[in-house]
């Protein structure tokens, strides 16, 4: 079984009729170097909604009737690629299928153990390496810096905090809904939580940071990247790592109206991906799972099962309806 891509959600919110599902069996006949997979896990990304509209031009297109695009976790049925033998795990772009053909040229191979394909999609695969790379390269945080994360209590923003801690820094979500801010606090250390969805951030964050932000960490853009760019400290780094408040709205969203304080306060402002760290993910997935070991960093995930439900668990991101990392398993590893 496969979901391919039926419709481009530009500009609106994601539907159940986007995809449409094709039962047919998988003929499969390898050229060189390519592997057959069967998926196991899938991830659940913001950006899958717009790769299906080609949005930024930095992932490959797609086509209407693609299978839809996804990052996850297979396991090799059939290889014609050195290094590759079947039952090996691998990681990469994979879809929304119970078994692809891939070039292998694009996949990692994964250490097999307790929980591989929860681990290597969360916290030591794009969530995790996301936060590291995006906080530590970009946002450089120092000790007793106030760091201010929207999307806090997300896959990437859960995990920024945790290492915001680390770092030395004093750590403010921002999330939508009081459980959600109560585990940021009470579970993951989080210094404060401000629930969007209750309270007035702009007043929130003046009480919560009255010396000003230092790091600013962006997953959702919009008025509240407006409101918080109003509180940006000297030197402040504001790091754009997302803009999920943007993603199902029509039309270009009106620009921070503070962006000026980039000046006024001598601050930098700067996005990224995650691809630009490549060269060193794999630095980055050790110092994760050292972290993981020692204890002071957790993954929260929620695994749904069955692909048949891959559509409306997308969607869920795009309601808020997912606390850390949420997961697809297809199937169990061979
Ligand atoms: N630059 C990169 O390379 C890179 C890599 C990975 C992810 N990202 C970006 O990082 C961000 C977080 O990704 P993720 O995988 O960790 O997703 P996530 O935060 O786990 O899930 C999305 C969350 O966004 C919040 N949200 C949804 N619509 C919103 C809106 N209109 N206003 C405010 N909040 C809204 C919801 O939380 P609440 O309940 O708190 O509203 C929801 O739980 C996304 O923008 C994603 O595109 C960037």
């Amino acid at each position: 079984m496969r979901w391919r891509i039926a419709a481009r959600p530009t500009g609106r919110e994601l539907r159940a009729d986007d995809y449409t599902r094709d039962d047919s069996p998988l003929m499969v006949r390898l050229a060189d170097g390519e592997l057959h997979v069967r998926v196991l896990m899938l991830s659940c990304d913001p950006a899958q909604k717009g790769w299906m509209e080609n949005a930024g031009g930095y992932a490959a297109p797609t086509e209407i009737g693609d299978v839809m695009p996804a990052g996850g976790i297979g396991q090799v049925i059939e290889s014609t690629a050195a290094g590759f033998a079947p039952g090996d795990l691998v990681q990469g772009s994979l879809g929304w299928a119970n078994d692809l053909v891939v070039k292998a040229a694009g996949m990692r191979l994964v250490e097999p153990e307790p929980d591989a394909a929860r681990l290597n999609l969360g916290l030591l695969g794009s969530s995790g390496l996301t936060a590291y790379f995006g906080l530590t390269r970009i946002g450089v945080p120092q000790a007793g810096d106030t760091l201010v994360i929207t999307g806090a209590a997300g896959a990437v923003g859960s995990i920024v905090g945790q290492i915001g801690k680390i770092a030395g820094c004093r750590v403010i979500g921002i999330a939508g809904g009081e459980s959600k801010c109560r585990w940021l606090t009470e579970e993951l250390g989080f210094d404060h939580a401000i629930d969007y969805k209750a309270e007035k951030v702009k007043h929130r964050v003046r009480e919560l940071a009255p010396g000003g932000i230092d790091v600013l960490w962006d997953n959702v853009g919009g008025d509240m990247l407006d409101d918080l760019m109003a509180r940006i400290a000297h030197r402040a780094r504001v790091v754009i790592c997302g803009g999920i408040a943007r993603y199902q709205q029509r039309g270009r969203p009106p620009g921070p109206g503070n962006y000026f304080n980039i000046v006024f306060k001598s601050a930098r402002m700067e996005g990224f991906l995650l691809s630009d760290f490549a060269r060193d993910h794999d630095l980055g997935r050790d110092r994760l799972r050292r972290w993981l070991a020692e204890g002071r960093i957790v993954q929260r995930d929620e695994v749904v099962d069955g692909l048949d439900k891959a559509p409306e668990t997308l969607m869920r991101l795009f309601c808020g309806d997912n606390v850390g990392k949420l997961l697809i398993n297809v199937a169990e590893p061979a």
